[in-house]
């Protein structure tokens, strides 16, 4: 049986969506995993109404239907919630929930151990922490730690005044700021794929890659939340956070150890070497875009202006594409080029690292580059694309793909990224966390491209369904190169 973890969970948005489609269901999954047992009690706050027994009916079911879950092991688990009605913004709250914690604390025998996740809209965040300190809810004994959801921060500015008020409260040690992409199995998994295998780690390193490519593409359009993308675009929502922890991932050098100090060490070093542009070179090397209304497999699918919530002139990004550089003795001069988007022809998130071909090739060549594509979602595993000769007499050569994937039953019961992440936050593993120092070199990054946009009012166009605009495809094109992914619409299989 796994260790059991004891701790206080402090939830700011109990009522919200997140907890109820992810929060619950993970510290669900560690209930049934064992990491958590007895000695754990969960304080769902929020202004409304509710009791404790309304709190544990919604607990029951978010969770009552997950894999293996049974009604009495879901309301055992449920007993353990507690709900606090609060206003953030009234100090005298913090003192009844202050109460609560410390009675839950001695009920359960904690020993002092909290964890505060903050699951609210993020303007709240820099008051929670300033309340927390004010009317001192930290413990003296065990462990107080801080869960943050993202957006963090808008720019580079407002992240760093975020930091800054919540460190007054919280040291570096005990902040865990999320981003989800790091708890997801395949991202996890790059740093097993590069440093267990020496024929791969091996040509990892710019005098074997050709090119690097990430692509987060999302089918689904603005849906309801287009007062918040309406301030974000892609760029901020997808870019600074997910995909440049991935270009991290595959770029970094090999830690000494699987510590979170040396991998955020390694890390660190990647974003102390992005090759930030210029604003001529930002706007020839990142491209946005929006999609327009198209009829996809019949239905008719409405532009990005006329969504509820969207300006009619808006030069929002529902679409980004890029060329990162990475100026680190092994990587320089590769290009990471990265995609992400909305209503782009489905949903995958998906790795190609391109290699270089051949040098002195004896055979007649092919036409398909060396190529390791990890798929992150939504199958997992990867395809290995190897230069085979053709069956018979000739020298010629066809690629042949070695493909692995996850059995998807099995990759069903591996915990969610939320479980993951909430069970390192418990265990005081941050390394699938992101660092402040992490986080302003990604916004001074970002930011110098909106600024280098914001003197650019062109938004070339997208038909829903597409994989973006054309000055995407022309991007690639400029050094030679072309998306290895391009699916044709719908029918293509992963
Ligand atoms: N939903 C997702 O899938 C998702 C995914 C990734 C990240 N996130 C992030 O997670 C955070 C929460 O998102 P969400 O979708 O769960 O938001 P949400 O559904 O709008 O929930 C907001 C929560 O905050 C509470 N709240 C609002 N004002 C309050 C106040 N003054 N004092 C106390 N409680 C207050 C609300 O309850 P009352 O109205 O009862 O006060 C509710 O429980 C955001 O930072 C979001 O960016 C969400």
């Amino acid at each position: 049986m796994a260790k059991e973890q004891a701790a206080v969970i402090i939830l700011f948005g109990g009522s919200g969506d997140l907890a109820r489609r992810k929060l619950y269901p993970a510290m669900f999954g560690l209930f049934q995993r064992g990491y958590l047992q007895k000695r754990f009690a969960v304080i769902g706050t929020a202004r409304r109404p509710w009791s404790d027994e309304h709190l544990r009916e919604i607990v029951v079911d978010a969770v009552k239907t997950m894999p293996g879950a049974t009604l009495e092991q879901a309301q055992s688990f449920a007993s353990h919630f507690y709900y606090q009605s609060h206003d953030v913004t009234d100090a005298d709250h913090y003192i009844t929930l202050k109460t609560l914690a410390a009675k839950l604390d001695d009920q359960y025998q904690v020993g002092g151990n909290r964890i505060y996740y903050m699951a609210m809209a993020p303007n709240f965040f820099a008051t929670i922490a300033e309340h927390l300190k004010s009317e001192a809810l930290l413990t003296d004994n065990g462990f107080n730690r801080l869960v943050i959801e993202k957006p963090f921060g808008h720019d580079y500015a407002s992240a760093k005044a975020l930091n800054d008020s919540i460190t007054a409260t919280f040291d570096e040690s005990q902040i865990y700021r999320i981003d989800h992409y790091l708890g997801k199995e395949m991202a996890q998994a790059i740093m097993a794929l590069r440093f267990a295998n020496p024929m791969i780690e091996n040509v990892w390193h710019k005098d074997f890659i050709q090119n690097i490519q990430i692509t987060l593409a999302e089918a689904v359009g603005v849906e309801e939340r287009a007062g918040y993308y309406e301030q974000s675009g892609a760029i901020r929502d997808m870019i600074q956070n997910h995909v440049m922890q991935l270009v991290a991932d595959l770029t970094m050098a090999k830690p000494d150890s699987l510590t979170s100090e040396a991998v955020h060490k390694v890390k660190g070093d990647v974003f102390d070497h992005l090759h930030v542009y210029t604003p001529e070179e930002a706007c020839d090397n990142f491209v946005r875009g929006q999609y327009t209304a198209a009829v996809i497999d019949g239905d008719a699918v409405t532009g990005y202006r006329d969504e509820t919530g969207v300006a009619k002139d808006s030069l929002t990004d529902t679409f980004v594409a890029g060329k990162i550089l990475v100026d680190t003795p092994d990587f320089e001069g590769v290009p990471i080029y990265v995609r992400t988007g909305k209503r782009l022809t489905r949903k995958s998130t998906q790795i190609t690292v391109v290699f270089k071909p051949a040098k002195d090739n004896l055979f007649n060549t092919s036409d398909e580059p060396d190529t390791l594509t990890i798929c992150v979602e939504p199958s997992e595993g990867f395809d290995l694309v190897l230069n085979g000769k053709k069956l018979g007499q000739s020298n010629d050569l066809i690629p042949e793909n070695l493909a692995f994937r996850h059995d998807p039953k099995l990759a069903k019961q591996a915990p969610e990224a939320y479980e993951r992440l909430i069970q390192d936050a418990l265990q005081g593993d941050q390394t699938n966390f992101t660092r402040w120092t992490e986080l302003a070199k990604t916004w001074q990054y970002v930011d110098s491209i909106l600024d280098a946009w914001q003197n650019n009012t062109t938004m070339p166009e997208y038909p829903a369904g597409t994989m973006g605009p054309k000055e995407s495809f022309d991007l690639l094109a400029r050094d030679g190169n072309e998306w290895h992914w391009q699916p044709t619409h719908v029918k293509m299989a992963d």
